[in-house]
């Protein structure tokens, strides 16, 4: 069995005291007392006796006691000084949490006559209690693109303490981007939001730190803060930027395929996808989409064709860089292409003579060329010279335009043609040439006198041998060509002893076709000496005859001379045949004499 405590006796008793003074009407008094909340044990909560106009030898002697409802001990009694006292420390909040006002109510009991006293202690808050938050922080993310006056809700603060002492306001720090609002429930409390009023911009500032300050009206003022963490969400408001608006480069047109010209880089503020950049070559009307390449990824350009600087020599390949968000940038490569010796200089013929006379004067312009080279600089700077130690040279014109032009006499007898090669070559290094060759006749005049082969001639014959025999041949050569140098013969008239020679010899000429002769006309002598021999038929003696024959500028119908005693064979060309001619020839009739032997030219 379980003993029960006195002091549970007692109060058992209490409560049936209490319960009987209440139905008996037996509430003799009552006093309120007022105290803060927290006041140190045995602190006077109030003079009990007196303020119940009590004596305190009563208290004893009633047997005073204390009742509450709630069995909380938070006040005793103290008989003896006739006060109340705190007993326990007592926390408003604790006791009545957000109920105000908060009061203990006690009774007191005596006995003897038996009285009943109610008794109330308001427990008056002190601001001991802060604002707090339950959480330490709370995280937004919020596109850079969120509108001004969107709101964000934000978590109350609590306060434990009431009236002045609870919580009275918020602030929110910095205030650049949100504003704080608060608006007014229906409950009393207040709906805590954020509201955007300036634009975020996640490129300037990705990450934003606020605090949330809740704070009381105690003295002291205390508060509580939170962290308000907010991740700016990239949106694609930043289109890509080019580095560099104009890039020069400058490659040489053997550039093989593949080089790489530059690289070109734009640069996006934006995030990821947003914010990644691809190139492209944009130019559609020229040749440079087919001849240079970007990579869309790194922005690498590289040649992908045949450059030539003849053809083009400067190129603007125009270039864009845009994100996935289609925002683009533009900027140009200026491309210089530099002439390498890739070109031979080229000969055209303009106008040409296929042949030109002997005795052409120095300076006669054979050959009109025009030579081009595309080069450029000395690449392109062409001279033009023949080889060979020929009789001409090459003369400059006008810029592009040279001639060949006989250089000193020309003498078809020493070269009657010409295979002259014009080589014209350029100054690049290492140096381009090309040649062409041309064939030039030399037309001849009639610049060369027909020459005997021999000074003089002799020729032994018999006297009374049979006219019409050969007695010899002279011949005679001529350097110049065809007409020029046709030959004929005539025995020019002189006479033997009073005999015309021409009765005793001939000469035949060369009878080629008559034609207009050599211009002027040249002639030569040869003296030909004729011996004739005794036959025995008298007394021996022999007579010499001299022949001059010469070689005159006239027409071949002077050599026939019928009855002659000489003539002249049909001559082989260029010879001439002299033979006995009909008619007595002794030698008292050919005496010692001479006579010309005229060789013409036709
Ligand atoms: C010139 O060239 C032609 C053709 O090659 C050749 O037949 C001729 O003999 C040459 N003439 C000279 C004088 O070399
Ligand atoms: C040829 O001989 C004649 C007579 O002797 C003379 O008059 C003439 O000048 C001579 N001609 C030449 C070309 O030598």
């Amino acid at each position: 069995m379980v003993q029960e405590s006195s002091s549970v006796r007692t109060m058992r008793r209490q409560v049936l005291l209490f319960m009987l003074a209440r139905c008996l009407g037996f509430v003799l008094g009552q006093v309120t007392y007022s105290i803060p909340e927290e006041m140190a044990k045995g602190s006077v909560v109030g003079k009990i006796a007196h303020d119940l106009g009590l004596d305190v030898k009563r208290l004893k002697s009633g047997k005073a006691r204390i009742y509450t409802e709630d069995n909380a001990e938070y006040i005793e009694l103290n008989k003896d000084r006739g006060v109340l006292l705190v007993k326990e420390r007592i926390d408003r909040e604790t006791l009545c949490g957000q109920t105000t006002p908060c009061a203990l109510h006690l009774q007191i009991t005596l006995e003897d006559p038996i009285e009943f006293y109610t008794v109330t202690v308001e427990i008056n808050d002190i601001n001991d209690n802060a604002p707090s938050f339950k959480k330490e922080e709370m995280k937004f993310r919020i596109s850079e693109s969120a509108v001004i006056g969107a709101k964000f809700v934000l978590e109350r603060a609590m306060d434990l303490d009431v009236g002045v002492n609870g919580l009275q306001g918020y602030t929110l720090k910095p205030t650049d981007h949100f504003q704080l609002k608060l608006n007014n429930q229906q409950d009393g409390s207040k709906k805590v939001e954020m509201v955007l009023q300036k634009h975020l911009d996640r490129e300037a500032q990705e990450h934003l730190s606020l605090i949330l300050t809740a704070t009381d009206g105690g003295d002291p003022q205390l508060s509580g803060t939170m962290r308000v963490e907010i991740s700016v969400l990239d949106v694609n408001d930043n289109a890509p930027v080019f580095t560099q608006e104009v890039y020069k480069v400058t490659i040489t047109e053997t550039a093989p395929k593949g080089t790489i010209l530059c690289t070109v880089s734009a640069v996006d503020a934006d995030q990821r996808i947003n914010g990644k950049v691809s190139y492209s070559i944009t130019n559609t009307l020229d040749d440079v989409p087919s001849l240079f390449r970007i990579d869309a990824e790194n922005g690498l350009v590289s040649l992908y064709g045949n450059l030539d600087y003849e053809k083009t020599s400067h190129y603007e390949i125009h270039v864009q860089a845009s994100d996935d968000g289609g925002l683009t940038d533009s900027c140009k490569i200026v491309v210089e292409v530099t002439d390498t010796n890739d070109n031979q200089p080229s000969i055209n013929i303009m106008s040409k003579t296929n042949s030109i006379s002997e005795n052409s004067k120095s300076g006669t312009v054979v050959t009109i060329f025009n030579v081009q080279d595309p080069d450029s600089g000395e690449n392109g700077k062409v001279t033009c010279n023949i080889k060979e130690n020929m009789p001409f040279l090459m003369k400059t014109t006008s810029k592009k335009f040279l001639s060949l032009v006989t250089d000193g006499d020309i003498d078809r007898e020493v070269a009657s043609e010409y295979n002259i090669t014009v080589t014209c070559a350029d100054e690049g290094v290492p140096s381009l040439s090309s040649s062409v060759t041309l064939t030039l006749q030399i037309s001849d005049v009639n610049d060369n006198a027909p020459v005997f082969e021999r000074s003089s001639y002799e020729a032994y014959i018999v006297e009374n041998n049979t006219p019409g025999l050969s007695i010899f041949t002279v011949k005679a050569r001529d350097a110049d060509w065809n007409q020029n140098a046709r030959v004929s013969y005539i025995l020019e008239d002189s006479s033997v002893n009073g005999v015309p020679v021409s009765s005793y010899v001939s000469v035949s000429a060369d009878s080629g076709v008559i034609h207009d002769g050599g211009s002027p006309p040249l002639s030569s002598n040869v003296t030909v000496k004729i011996v004739i021999q005794d036959q025995n038929d008298n007394p021996l003696r022999s007579y010499v005859g001299y022949l001059v024959t010469k070689v005159v500028a006239v027409d071949v119908t002077l050599d026939r001379m019928p009855g002659s005693p000489i003539n002249c064979r049909k001559p082989q060309t260029g010879t001439c045949t002299i033979t006995r001619c009909a008619g007595r020839l002794t030698p008292e009739r050919v005496t010692v004499s001479s006579a010309e032997l005229v060789v013409r030219t036709c």
